[in-house]
């Protein structure tokens, strides 16, 4: 099998393309460590596969993020592929949400990231391998009405991974930072429970596994940015070439 006796390590591994990812590679064979606050979510992704060890922590935490590494390299050892997965995405209007909710998605989202990256790299750099792969979102490359907080957020977070990925391009160690458009994940209950812009609302939500087979695609073909789903590339080019015309339709669906 792929992953027989690989170490991984998955945040936010307790929902979602986490738990889809946490699965899959367990399935192959890997030793999964999964990092969440949500305890019955991981008890449901470890269900069944002895080979999957939940481990309750806030990614955001920085000594707890760290305090944790360290002890999956110890129970576990060295990590061989890290997928930070863990989020949040309540949605609101930049002037009308809760700065602190702004700024609680930044250090979830973009400081997890930061934690997650500083306590494993390192260690795969000087071993001179291992697989590290970033959530990034469509959201991150195309700016949306009421979405700001969140955007923000996932625009950091493929910022930082990229630079880490050409700051360590000869180090062995393969980057994906990976933008899917809406995905079918209890994600979306958040968003719903604040406000849903109508851009979002209109489009088909893609399987966690359609996710997870392109991150794999791309790190097997030596692709930094995996875009999964049919025209999400499309909307990456579209970003770059007709941003005018991008912000045009978003005004017009959203009536402001
Ligand atoms: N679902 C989508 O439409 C979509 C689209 C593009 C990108 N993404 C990104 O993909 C990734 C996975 O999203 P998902 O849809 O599977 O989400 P999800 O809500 O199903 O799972 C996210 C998990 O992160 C955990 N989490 C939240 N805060 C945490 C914290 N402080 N510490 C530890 N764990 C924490 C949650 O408990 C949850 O189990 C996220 O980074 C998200 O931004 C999602």
């Amino acid at each position: 099998m792929a992953f027989t006796g690989k170490v991984a390590l998955v945040t936010g591994g307790g929902s979602g393309m986490g738990q889809t990812a946490a699965r899959m590679l367990a399935e192959q064979g890997a030793k999964v460590a999964i990092f969440d606050v949500n305890e019955a979510g991981m008890a449901e992704t470890a269900e069944g596969l002895p080979n999957v060890t939940a481990y309750a922590v806030d990614i955001s935490d920085t000594d707890a993020v760290h305090a944790a590494v360290a002890r999956v390299e110890s129970e576990l050892g060295p990590i061989d592929r890290v997928a930070n997965a863990a989020a949040i995405m309540p949605f609101g209007k930049l002037l009308e949400q809760d700065p602190k909710v702004q700024l609680k998605l930044m250090a979830i989202n973009y400081g997890g990231l930061v934690n997650i990256a500083t306590a494993t790299l390192p260690g795969m750099v000087a071993r001179g391998q291992g697989d590290f792969i970033s959530f990034s979102s469509m959201s991150g490359i195309i700016p949306g009405l009421l979405m700001g907080g969140y955007c923000a957020t996932k625009g950091a977070v493929q910022m930082y991974t990229e630079i880490l990925y050409h700051e360590n391009r000869d180090s062995g160690v393969r980057f994906c930072c990976v933008c899917p458009p809406p995905v079918a994940t209890p994600l979306w209950k958040q968003a719903k429970d604040t406000v849903v812009p109508k851009l979002t609302d209109a489009s088909e939500a893609i399987a966690p596994a359609e996710v997870i087979e392109d991150v794999e695609r791309c790190l097997d073909s030596g692709k930094f940015l995996s875009f999964p789903g049919k025209q999400t590339r499309m909307g990456y080019i579209m970003r770059r070439l007709f941003p005018n015309y991008l912000w045009n339709y978003s005004h017009k669906a959203e009536g402001f």
